[in-house]
């Protein structure tokens, strides 16, 4: 199994490259934004015993020129890729960031970013023996977008900024679906994943003293998990065949118990097709890149 991960350098991303180096058959790419933890990633991995299979993509997602290069950079290096693990993104910020493109700093990396990546890596996905997939790291944070400011210029605040990524993730993911279980459609899984309790992961180290305080004392009371322990958890979520992967696809699971189950997600836009049908186009406008255009031709007329 081929599996590439973003921000795989740290926390989450790191507690699944961890897990999953531990197997053999798995062979890993690490997409990272500072070659300097790139590099620690796969000395760290490569010492696990993972030496030969772990790769490094360096790939700012602040920036679309940074995806559009390791789109090729990937195509040139591989012929397929059995899962895609969406998992890079930002939480804590003291203040709006825009990015080069001209959008919020979340909103690019937490989402439109791995739109064009997914997309610009489906024929590698589709080339996969094991049933390619796309394994969002996701929460039910969120029912809706601003259509109005989905860039957060007059109202901003970090959190608020995650939970949109939230949201857009998961319309992402049930668009994808659909458009994938058209008649004759590729057989490709796209589903998410939240995690059952806060991870401690490297948001710890960005996040203003008296929230970390908060956050120790929280974790006295067991409200934390390690990046090890969540990235086990999702390992089957990787290595899982056709059969099980394609049954994951359009629903966002959870852990519980020793199983995966489903997160309701009721009464939310996520679950109107209207509203992520707008999302889509709005997303394909903002990478503004004739090859994304064709591939979402593509998936709109089914072929
Ligand atoms: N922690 C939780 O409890 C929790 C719960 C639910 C969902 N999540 C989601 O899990 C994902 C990972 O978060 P985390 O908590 O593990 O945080 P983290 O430890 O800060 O890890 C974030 C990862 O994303 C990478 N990244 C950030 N900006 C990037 C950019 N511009 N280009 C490329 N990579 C970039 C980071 O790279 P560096 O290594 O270079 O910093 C790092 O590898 C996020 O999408 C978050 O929303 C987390």
């Amino acid at each position: 199994m081929r599996v590439l991960i973003t921000g795989g350098t740290n926390g989450m991303g790191k507690g699944a490259a961890r897990a999953l180096a531990a197997r053999p058959d798995v062979e890993l790419i690490i997409l990272g934004r500072s070659q300097d933890n790139g590099d620690a990633t796969l000395a760290e991995l490569s010492a696990m015993g993972a030496a030969g299979r772990v790769s490094f993509v360096l790939c700012d997602l602040t920036r679309l020129r940074d995806v559009r290069v390791a789109i090729t950079e990937l195509h040139d290096r591989h012929s397929s890729l059995d899962a895609l693990f969406v998992n890079a993104g930002l939480g804590y910020r003291p203040e709006r960031v825009e990015t080069e493109d001209g959008l919020l700093e979340h909103f690019q990396v937490n989402y439109l970013s791995h739109f064009m990546l997914i997309l610009g890596l489906l024929d590698l996905l589709e080339a996969s023996d094991h049933g390619g997939r796309v394994v969002f790291n996701a929460t039910d944070f969120g029912t809706s977008l601003d259509w109005d400011d989905l860039q957060m210029t007059r109202k901003w605040g970090y959190e608020a900024a995650v939970v949109q990524g939230m949201v857009a993730k998961r319309m992402l993911i049930h668009h994808l679906h659909d458009l994938h279980r058209r008649e004759g459609g590729p057989d490709l899984s796209f589903f998410g994943f939240q995690v059952p309790k806060t991870v401690w992961s490297n948001q710890l180290a960005i996040i203003p003293a008296p929230m970390r305080i908060m956050a120790t004392v929280m974790k006295w009371f067991g409200r934390f998990i390690s990046i090890d322990a969540s990235g086990r958890m999702m390992v089957p979520l990787f290595v899982d065949g056709r059969e099980q992967t394609l049954v994951r696809s359009g629903r966002l699971l959870t852990w519980k118990n020793g199983v995966f189950e489903d997160v309701d997600e009721a009464s939310s836009d996520v679950l109107d097709p209207a509203q992520r049908q707008k999302l889509w186009e709005v997303s394909k406008n903002l990478c503004d890149d004739d090859g994304i255009r064709e591939i979402a031709m593509r998936l709109e007329s089914g072929a």
